[in-house]
């Protein structure tokens, strides 16, 4: 193996990752006055977060009578029963507070007449425990609401003096022999140096891991790399089978077009013109929770109604909207729709699919965003340096599916919970232990494996065979046989992956060394996901199995912990309880029910 060497910076905090939920987790530790890096593998405002189109939902009553209590009935029935209503009372109560510190941080938010912040409606989101009609409760910066939210908490961030290393792609913890987390390694793509940041606390926002499918609205760096360096630490992923699938990707190049445009006013239509999702959610119609309205547009491909020359998609029709709407609430998927369909949002219907979005597993945490594992018989054993946050972590609020505009509110409420629970636990400046020579041991051997891979298999390819695995195994509706295929194809793919070939071997902007740690790191979630999905044996939220359609609240109503055998490929699975409790007494445990829309 090559000599590699590291350049050691020593940080009571380290953020890897910056979209929303880890710029507000720096932020926050850095306004505790913590010394606070940010490690993020782009420019910061070119995160995902970026990407958010519909808005973040807080119960601010802008446009009605609205609850946090309401927030909470329908993120736990969103959720189906999988949330834990502890964490969930958490982020509804404190959705508020929180959007109001992004409106005073500048977030261009639009404008009712009044000159309050404007909400919209979205799925499942309901007045009065979901007995009085939908609620306007979404708060939107036009359909750009993850823009303005991510260039504002950056600019916040900077203000606060968090210390950014930019285009620095992490590769590993660094663990001590107890099991807790002392740092993290990473690779300067501009230079080729490898660097150790030893640090009092970790956090992960590193977001989710959509690019094992096929086709995701994803970016193409959404691989998520925190969640597989948890596995690669022999730590367990939680609740990886509850895939999203966003009812609308535009068909064919699977961008999103934002629920908000159902929630404008947009709804959907089969071969026959016939607005369908009347049928099947008789009360929230085009609004009912995405699993049931992707669910339902699979269904009506399935039995020949879908349109196009292939029957294989569905028309989203926005053309009965004035279109001085369009313009100022909808621009940017307009936009979307014109270049990507080349459609004209004011003429034609939009051509759209069911594509992922979404991971609702993760890693598992606390409210606090503190690290949760399995030890002896205590589910909840915090792994002591480490926190997660954002899409990359299960808090778990959103159980088996989550709400649309439900993870901009995630982000911050929890980003903001990290830094206060940094606040409360870390010691600005304290002395930490010393890096020794086998710090990052795992990191060089890695790198410098996959650097001087000379297999016969591009990258690519094995990305490839992966994904389309994922896409067809492990997808909206699932059965046993199909998911036991996947689980076959996802283990050849990687057991395969000493064949992998890479053809650059230098250290600077090596792409495609990149590219392959980063598959890397999709396979083993890939792994976990469809050994979970195979392994759950009832159809809850985004899970819908045909072999077993109802809910098993008496046999399955816990959490999915996985665990990835790095050497045989092997997935281990356990369980943790969810929740059954509130925070406060503001609010009684939601009990189950069915869950009609
Ligand atoms: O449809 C959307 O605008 C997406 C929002 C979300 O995933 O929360």
């Amino acid at each position: 193996m090559a000599a590699y060497e590291w350049i050691d910076h020593t940080f009571d905090v380290v953020v890897v990752g910056a979209g929303g939920s880890g710029l507000r987790a720096a932020l926050g530790a850095a306004q505790a006055g913590l010394k606070t890096a940010c490690i993020s593998k782009v420019f910061p405002t070119r995160s995902h977060t970026v990407a958010a189109q519909g808005g973040i939902s807080a119960s601010l009553g802008n446009m009605g009578e609205d609850d946090w209590r309401w927030h909470m009935f329908d993120t736990v029935k969103g959720s189906d029963w999988l949330g834990d209503q502890d964490s969930i009372e958490y982020l509804c109560r404190n959705a508020p507070a929180a959007v109001y510190e992004l409106e005073h941080w500048g977030v261009p938010f639009s404008r009712t007449e009044e000159g309050k912040i404007y909400q919209r409606a979205f799925g499942g989101m309901t007045k009065n425990f979901g007995e009085g009609g939908p609620v306007q409760r979404t708060c939107a910066a036009a359909d750009r609401t993850g823009h303005a939210i991510l260039h504002t908490l950056y600019g916040q961030s900077l203000r606060h003096s968090t210390e950014f290393f930019i285009e620095y792609f992490a590769l590993d913890l660094i663990m001590d022999e107890e099991g807790a987390c002392r740092g993290v390694t990473a690779w300067k793509l501009d230079d080729g140096t490898l660097h150790r940041f030893r640090a009092q606390k970790v956090i992960l926002a590193t977001g989710g891991y959509g690019r094992a499918y096929f086709s995701a609205t994803s970016a193409h760096t959404c691989t998520g790399d925190g969640n597989a360096m948890v596995l690669r630490a022999g730590l367990p992923l939680q609740d990886m089978e509850f895939v999203q699938f966003h009812p609308t990707g535009i068909y064919g190049a699977g961008c999103l077009i934002t629920e908000g445009a159902r929630g404008e006013g947009g709804y959907l239509t089969n071969s026959e013109g016939e607005r369908f999702m009347e049928r099947y959610a008789p009360s929230a119609k085009d609004l009912a929770s995405r699993d049931v309205v992707s669910r339902s547009m699979t269904i009506e491909i399935r039995e020949g109604r879908g349109v196009g020359a292939n029957k294989d998609h569905i028309h989203l029709h926005l053309d009965h909207l004035d279109p001085a709407i369009l313009h100022q609430r909808l621009p940017g998927i307009s936009e979307s729709a014109r270049i990507f369909a080349g459609v004209d949002v004011t003429k034609e219907p939009i051509p759209v699919l069911p594509t992922v979005h979404y991971n609702m597993g993760g890693i598992p945490t606390n409210f606090h965003g503190e690290v949760l594992t399995k030890v002896g018989g205590d589910p909840d054993h915090v792994v002591p340096g480490l926190m997660a946050v954002g899409e990359a972590a299960c808090v778990s609020v959103h159980g088996a599916n989550r709400l649309g505009s439900n993870s901009l509110i995630d982000l911050v409420v929890f980003g903001r919970a990290a830094g206060l629970r940094c606040q409360e636990t870390v010691e600005a400046g304290a002395t930490q232990r010393e890096l020794t020579a086998k710090d990052g041991e795992l990191s060089t051997a890695r790198l410098d494996q996959y650097r001087n891979a000379n297999g016969s298999t591009p990258t690519a390819h094995m990305r490839l065979a992966m994904q389309r695995a994922m896409q067809e195994n492990c997808a909206v509706f699932r059965t046993q046989d199909v998911m036991e295929e996947g689980v076959e194809r996802i283990a050849t793919v990687y057991g395969n992956i000493s064949d992998v070939k890479v053809t650059d071997r230098s250290m600077i902007w090596n792409t495609d060394l990149m590219e392959t740690l980063e598959f890397d790191n999709l396979i083993s979630q890939a792994a976990v996901t469809v050994n979970g999905a195979v392994n759950r044996k009832e159809s809850r939220g985004a899970h819908a199995r045909e072999d077993f359609p109802d809910r098993d609240d008496a046999e399955w109503m816990k959490h999915t912990l996985a665990w990835f055998d790095l050497d045989t490929g092997k997935v281990n699975i356990d369980y943790r309880p969810v929740h059954e409790y509130t925070l406060s007494n503001d609010i009684e445990y939601i009990k189950p029910k069915a869950r009609v829309y």
